[in-house]
């Protein structure tokens, strides 16, 4: 087999990386080492940033998402008792963002390729990429009838996510770098069939720790609450669960409405960030390359905003045998993830509890809730980074 880039990782990167490839004539195929089922149900956040939804849009996959994604032009910082809305629209001339879950987007992408005559392979095994600072790298791997495959290819991307096996073909330490953060805490989240708790979403700041307030549609709600990254989803049975929503998000201009509980778990939080994100001719995009707290939304939006980059990079390269747009990729791309690395983590530490925050911390946290959400420049701030920055 040979084809031009060999994506490894069918996830949002690596789907719309193919997807938009295909758009500029040039040939891939995605391995991923998942069910097709599997990519299409696990559930993962929701909220797309306005250029992605342009995008999405732009390049017919815009169905389904207009039938039952929901546009926000608004969110709420919750502290004291009180919602204080940051006017997203208004502060941005105008930009929204929709909520749409992550696995959505993924169901549109692979129909689509499929439908145009895209190769995505599943269940592959065994996966090994090879010669990658050579001109013509290998892609090995063992497909699903249990064939062994080599792909030639031009170039490899690979889009395999937060378990990444490629990031690790970066020689560490004479080449590849990391930057790494863990922080004290984890969500636990859960997926429930109710009405709406609010028209907009709600990113609570409370002394017990931080809930947020999110949803999927009319019937379906989803909700955060931080816990200790060692707590288990047994310990929560569905009352103790509402119970402490209650206590972190009701008041004057909140409540939370209560229905049947069908999905828990608990996710544990990172900031990661590799430089470089090439060597040679493989090409990192997306969680294989970096991972944000999800604080501010950010992580599908950066996985796409790095495909697109990369898209014309290497359309560039087919048009005109120009490396300068693919030897720019890390330093373009990112400056825009260590601004939205930035964001996520200072929304992470201005709304959550800490375990060692003490009095003096918890009232200049206040404080500085009340500076961001009561001055045009910080209610600004958040608003632009939080519908998203331009791609490139
Ligand atoms: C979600 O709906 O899953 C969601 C929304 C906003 C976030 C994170 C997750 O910041």
């Amino acid at each position: 087999m040979h084809t031009q880039v060999g994506i490894v990782g069918a996830g949002p990167a690596g789907l719309m990386l193919s997807h938009l490839l295909h758009l500029q004539g040039i040939e891939s195929v995605v391995i991923d080492k998942r069910s097709r089922t599997d990519i299409e149900e696990t559930i993962k956040a929701g909220i797309l940033e306005h250029g992605t939804v342009e995008l999405l849009h732009q390049t017919g996959l815009g169905d389904r998402l207009t039938r039952d994604g929901s546009e926000h032009h608004g969110i709420y910082l919750r502290f004291n008792g009180r919602n204080h809305r940051i006017d997203l629209s208004g502060l941005t001339g105008g930009k929204t963002v929709t909520v749409y879950a992550q696995h959505e987007v993924l169901i549109d992408l692979i129909a689509k390729r499929l439908e145009d005559g895209g190769q995505v392979l599943f269940e592959v095994d065994d996966v090994a990429a090879e010669d990658l600072t050579g001109d013509s790298p290998t892609v090995r791997f063992t497909d699903a009838d249990g064939t062994a495959q080599v792909l030639g290819c031009d170039f490899v991307a690979g889009c395999d996510g937060s378990r990444t096996y490629t990031r690790f073909l970066i020689p560490e330490g004479e080449v590849r770098k990391d930057y790494f953060h863990q922080y004290p805490f984890a969500w636990f989240g859960i997926l429930a069939e109710a009405p709406p708790s609010s028209d907009e979403l709600i990113y609570s700041r409370h002394e017990r720790g931080f809930a947020l307030i999110s949803t999927r549609s009319p019937t379906v709600q989803r909700l955060y609450f931080q816990c200790d990254p060692a707590d288990s989803v047994d310990n929560w049975s569905d009352d103790r669960i509402w119970d402490e929503l209650h206590a972190r998000v009701d008041g004057e201009d909140a409540s939370i409405a209560e229905g049947r509980i069908f999905q828990k778990g608990i996710l544990h939080f990172r900031s990661l960030v590799v430089e470089p994100m090439q060597y040679g001719r493989l090409y990192l995009a997306g969680d294989a390359a970096h991972t944000v707290p999800p604080t501010g939304a950010k992580g599908m939006n950066l996985a796409i905003a790095d495909v697109v980059v990369l898209s014309r990079a290497l359309d560039a390269f087919y048009e005109s045998k120009s490396t300068e747009a693919l030897d720019a990729y890390t330093s373009t791309v990112l400056r825009r993830v260590w601004r939205a690395q930035q964001f996520s983590y200072w929304m992470t530490s201005m709304l959550h509890r800490f375990p060692d925050a003490n009095d003096f911390a918890l009232r200049r946290q206040v404080a500085e809730l009340e500076g961001v959400t009561g001055t045009a420049a910080g209610a600004a701030y958040v608003a632009e980074n939080y519908v998203g920055l331009p791609f490139s």
